[in-house]
């Protein structure tokens, strides 16, 4: 009879038990529910205190956590980035400013080198001339001064001394030499005597006079010229001046330096 009512339990529990499987058992949720508060029952009371104060940790310091690490990065990037766009175009501007300078360096070095040059130029100035291209004799004596136009030119660098006229101008502003010598044949009534004249003023003479064989003079000057001043040899009225292939009587002159 005991053992017969042990029998009747157990189907009894087994038949529950498969009516229950056959309802469709547990709901997942019901599951994780279960789950969930078993973990609870598992977990010791102050692991909660814990994680509680570390989400409040979390709300006041944000860069300490763990995805506020992660915001904090991307918003570093971003920064990085845009920083290294501002380099590029930073790098461009100073390139092109750099070239635009080198531009101007070079073309202002160009510009004042052709300048220095020509400077150079313009300040090779020097001539000398003898008086007779060809044959040989006396010029003069004439009843008023004139200007000799020394034909036989040695140098004319700068072309500032005119053979037709005799004419030197001075073209730039600056210290020049003059330098003149007179050979004439000694004779009891006729000197030599010839000037430097600039502008028309007798500035320093050669002169020479006697009885008989030849006479030689000679004299220089420096004088502080303007642009466009004229210099010239004048033989003075009644004087006379002698050359020949031997080219004894010369004018010659030359910039020592602009001013
Ligand atoms: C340099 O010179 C060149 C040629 O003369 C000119 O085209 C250019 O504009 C100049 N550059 C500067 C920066 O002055
Ligand atoms: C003048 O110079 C010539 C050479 O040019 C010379 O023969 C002559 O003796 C000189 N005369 C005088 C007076 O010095
Ligand atoms: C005088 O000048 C001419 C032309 O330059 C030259 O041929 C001649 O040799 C010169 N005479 C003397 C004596 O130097």
């Amino acid at each position: 009879m005991k053992s017969l009512v042990c029998i009747l339990l157990l189907l009894e529990s087994f038949v529950f038990a498969v009516q229950q499987k056959v309802d469709g058992g547990l709901g997942e949720n019901e599951i994780s529910q279960q789950l969930s508060s078993e973990d609870r029952r598992q977990s010791p009371p102050q692991t909660d205190t814990v994680r509680d104060e570390t989400s409040t940790d979390c709300q006041q310091n944000c860069h300490l956590c763990f995805p506020d690490i992660h915001a904090a990065l991307r918003e570093l990037t971003a920064i990085v980035t845009e920083q290294k766009a501002n380099i590029r175009a930073l790098e461009m501007q100073l390139k092109e400013e750099l070239n635009k300078k080198y531009d101007e360096i070079s073309n202002l070095t160009l510009s004042q080198v052709e300048q220095f040059r020509k400077e150079n130029t313009d300040r090779q100035i020097a001539f000398s001339a003898a008086l007779m291209q060809s044959g040989s004799g006396h010029t003069g004596p004439f009843t008023t001064d004139i200007t000799l136009t020394y034909r036989n030119v040695f140098t004319n660098i700068g072309n500032a001394y005119n053979s037709f006229t005799g004419i030197f101008t001075a073209p730039l502003k600056g210290a020049y030499m003059f330098r003149v010598s007179v050979y004439a044949a000694g004779s009891p009534s006729t000197a030599s005597a010839i000037s430097i004249i600039k502008n028309g003023e007798h500035v320093v003479m050669a002169y020479g006079h006697q009885a008989g064989y030849v006479v030689n003079s000679s004299n220089g000057v420096v004088l502080l010229l303007e642009v466009g001043d004229v210099v010239y040899v004048g033989l003075g009225s009644g004087r006379w001046i002698y050359d020949s292939q031997n080219n004894h009587s010369t004018f010659s002159g030359y910039l020592l330096f602009p001013l």
